[in-house]
């Protein structure tokens, strides 16, 4: 853990309180002060694992408060102790309005950035005032940043929600606070960036951080491209990854993110039957014993090439009919963003999909595609990883996909599960030359790889699993920290930073 105060900004909160729900789902209908409160635990590779660091920091944790119930347990400067029962330090919200909601999150980071980052200039929704609630919002919390930082401190922003608070905190602090951005999704190429509403002011504000990291050397390079397209009052330093704008060095940096692999590997060690008992009742995954399985795990969202991934299993099906009644694939979609129409049609899509192919193929004791969109329980998450056979991530574009890697570190059995991975995650450069390379727009290459691994001697799966966890194991999430916190130590001591 670095020394000084650590300040993390993200949009998701790692604590939500929520008023207690009764038996039929309904909130109870009890005046606000007298209705119970219940805490969500951090779920999902960012907040779960930053969550113990700040921790031992002692530090300060600002996001987005998004629970019904966040503005009535916290003081007067928005703050509240958290984890609950250990209060080990301060969560600071913002209170955002409908409209802030409307168009910071739903408007310009997921109609404008998030498409925009992948590659998908043509779904872009520039609406009105979504640029400028963004930079309110950015505004606020760089404000609260500047609350709490100290000459000492060190800030940490998370991903795309907040391209132009650094600068507008540089603007805010003392000279000596050290600013550093994780961007967890893909950075574009000049040729996408180039359609950016206000582009321009994104890179400025970007070039307030000392320290900039992506997942991989790809983002690295386009981004880099991109100021020195864009941005020709700044000086790039290709070979050293720095760049030098308004009185201040960026140092960009490739640092990959890995997930909690021994947590993970734990979790999984410990499913007992009764866990494959609960997944066949509650979301009909057929017991590990009774069928070979497949999964995919993802957010209902188009970059994740589930409609593709749904194709090729209906290839494989048409051309290997002996795994007819054999295979079951189960995909688990998670509920994401469905304010926004093309999520909502990207999910009416998949569903029909899956109804039209289980329809196709299906029996009265056999169903080609299990899908569910319920929440599942780390640990029945860890169940479904332990009884699939293989898993496939097929993302036309992902920044890294963790899910990849919490498949692989919780592959404990030693038969060797095979992972089919999509060549445009950043997770390929770590899994690639061990995972089974698909191409995700390629249908029949999908269905073939598909036959291949579950057609793939035992020897070979177990060895390219071996492979695959060793790496997932180095490369994970308390690695990722300390080498964050080894450039933010190195940043912070360059003498020429804020020259
Ligand atoms: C991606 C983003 C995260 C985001 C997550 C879930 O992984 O990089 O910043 O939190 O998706 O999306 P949501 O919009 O629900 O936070």
């Amino acid at each position: 853990a670095p020394t000084g105060s650590l300040i993390v900004v993200s949009n998701r909160q790692p604590y939500r309180h929520e008023y207690e729900t009764d038996q039929s789902g309904e909130s109870e209908k009890t005046a606000d002060s007298g209705r119970s409160i219940t805490v969500d635990e951090p779920t999902g590779g960012l907040t779960a694992g930053l969550d113990p660091v700040v921790q031992q920091t002692d530090g300060t944790w600002i996001a987005w408060g998004d629970g019904e119930a966040d503005f009535d347990v916290v003081d007067d400067n928005d703050c509240v102790a958290v984890p609950p029962d250990e209060e080990a330090y301060t969560l600071r919200r913002i209170d955002l309005c409908e409209e802030a909601v409307d168009s910071y999150y739903y408007g310009f980071s997921n109609r404008v950035l998030w498409p925009l980052c992948h590659g998908f200039p043509d779904l872009t929704e520039d609406r009105a005032n979504d640029f400028d609630w963004y930079r309110t919002v950015n505004e606020r919390f760089a404000d609260a940043v500047a609350d709490h930082a100290d000459a000492e401190s060190i800030v940490w922003l998370q991903d795309y929600h907040f391209a132009l608070a650094p600068r507008m905190i540089r603007e805010a602090v003392p000279q000596g606070t050290t600013i550093a951005q994780f961007w967890h999704v893909p950075w574009p190429g000049p040729s996408t960036f180039r359609y950016c509403p206000a582009g321009g002011n994104l890179l400025e504000g970007l070039l307030g951080n000392d320290l900039l990291g992506f997942h991989v050397d790809r983002y690295v390079d386009r981004f880099l491209e991109c100021v020195d397209r864009f941005l020709p009052a700044a000086t790039v330093d290709r070979n050293r990854g720095t760049v030098r704008y308004d009185g201040t060095t960026t140092q960009v940096v490739a640092t990959p993110m890995g997930v909690d692999a021994r947590s993970y590997d734990q979790t999984a060690r410990s499913i007992d039957e009764e866990a494959f008992a609960s997944l066949r009742s509650e979301h009909d995954v057929p017991h590990p014993d009774d069928a070979v399985i497949g999964i995919g795990v993802d957010r209902l969202d188009y970059t994740k090439g589930i409609p593709e991934r749904l194709a090729g299993l209906e290839r494989f099906f048409e051309r290997y009919p002996d795994w007819r009644g054999e295979f079951t694939f189960v995909q688990k979609a998670t509920l994401s963003r469905t304010d926004i129409p093309v999520y909502e049609r990207h999910g009416e899509l998949v569903r029909s999909e899956v109804e039209r192919i289980n329809s196709r193929f299906g029996t009265d004791d056999w169903q080609p595609i299990v899908y569910t969109e319920s929440y599942l329980e780390e640990e029945q998450l860890c169940a479904l990883y332990r009884a699939a056979d293989t898993m496939l991530v097929s993302p036309l574009v992902d920044g890294m996909n963790l899910v990849a890697q919490e498949y692989v570190a919780a592959s404990v059995e030693e038969t060797g599960d095979t992972l089919l991975l999509s060549d445009r995650a950043g997770a390929h450069e770590l899994l690639g030359t061990h995972a089974i390379t698909i191409d995700p727009t390629d249908i029949d290459g999908i269905a073939n790889r598909l036959a291949d691994a579950l057609a793939m001697p035992i020897g070979e799966r177990r060895n390219r699993m071996r492979t695959l966890r060793d790496r997932v194991f180095d490369a994970d999430l308390e690695r990722w920290m300390s080498v964050q916190f080894d450039w933010i130590a190195r940043v912070r001591n360059d003498p020429d930073r804020r020259l």
